[in-house]
């Protein structure tokens, strides 16, 4: 989770960024593989909110969840970014049958697989993939959850995913996109090779994907130094 407020903004990350897009994704790839794959890494040192972080995001999940006209089914969720499965094992397991995790470092699912325990068993897929690359199966999944990823990827690319997300969705499925949202324009992160988006620039790229923002929270009670989270319900 890049946490870091620095830099320059701009209204577009290809103005300044993305001269070369191979080493943006590269040079992200290389910083995760020299982090450990523990809670704490997952969260840029700010292991201490997972507790937080989780209990937010089961509130605004279970606005969705239930058997009932109209509601998102507990089938089967896509943990994006997945990490070593820090949502899987404390959300997503909890309240869906299956799950399947996606993430770019090999290192984080080989952990997700003793990380995750007994309840573990329940994954159907680990797929080691760039999201600018993966191709989820149509009409798979109730729940696709994406938080702390979206900096990773160029804005053509997340528009390309989100589209390809939506075609993943069972009736009545939901995307969710959780992450750092900056105050004004496009914040670069040389460290670990992303961006920071601010609302309105992803809100646009949301719009592009074909997508709608059905419901939007801010994550409450996270440190006051760290960007501010939203959540974001699409369909
Ligand atoms: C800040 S961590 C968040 C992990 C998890 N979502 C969580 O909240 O615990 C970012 C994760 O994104 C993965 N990642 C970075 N670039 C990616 C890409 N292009 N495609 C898929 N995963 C990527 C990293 O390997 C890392 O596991």
């Amino acid at each position: 989770m890049s946490t870091r407020n620095y830099g320059r903004s701009s209204e577009r990350m290809e103005d300044h960024l993305i001269e070369n897009e191979t080493s943006f994704y590269v040079k992200a790839e290389q910083y995760w593989k020299d982090i450990p794959p523990t809670v704490d890494g997952m969260l840029g040192g700010y292991g201490s909110i997972s507790s937080i972080d989780i209990n937010g995001s089961k509130k605004f999940l279970q606005k969705f969840l239930g058997e009932g006209k109209g509601k998102t089914r507990p089938g089967c969720a896509l943990d994006c970014g997945a990490g070593i499965g820090r949502i899987t094992k404390r959300l997503l397991l909890p309240l869906f049958r299956t799950v399947d995790l996606v993430d770019v470092t090999q290192e984080f699912l080989d952990k997700a697989r003793s990380y995750l325990g007994e309840e573990g068993k329940r994954v159907e897929n680990y797929f080691c993939c760039g999201l600018q690359d993966f191709q989820p199966q149509p009409d798979r999944y109730d729940v696709i959850w994406i938080q702390w990823v979206i900096g990773h990827l160029t804005d053509d690319h997340l528009e390309q995913f989100l589209r390809r997300c939506r075609s993943a969705l069972r009736p009545e499925g939901l995307i969710v996109v959780k992450d750092n949202v900056a105050y004004e324009g496009v914040v670069p992160d040389e460290v670990d090779s992303s961006v920071c988006r601010d609302l309105s620039l992803l809100r646009r790229i949301v719009a592009r994907a074909g997508l709608s923002i059905i419901h939007q929270e801010q994550q409450q009670n996270f440190p006051e130094e760290i960007y501010q989270v939203h959540i974001l319900a699409l369909r």
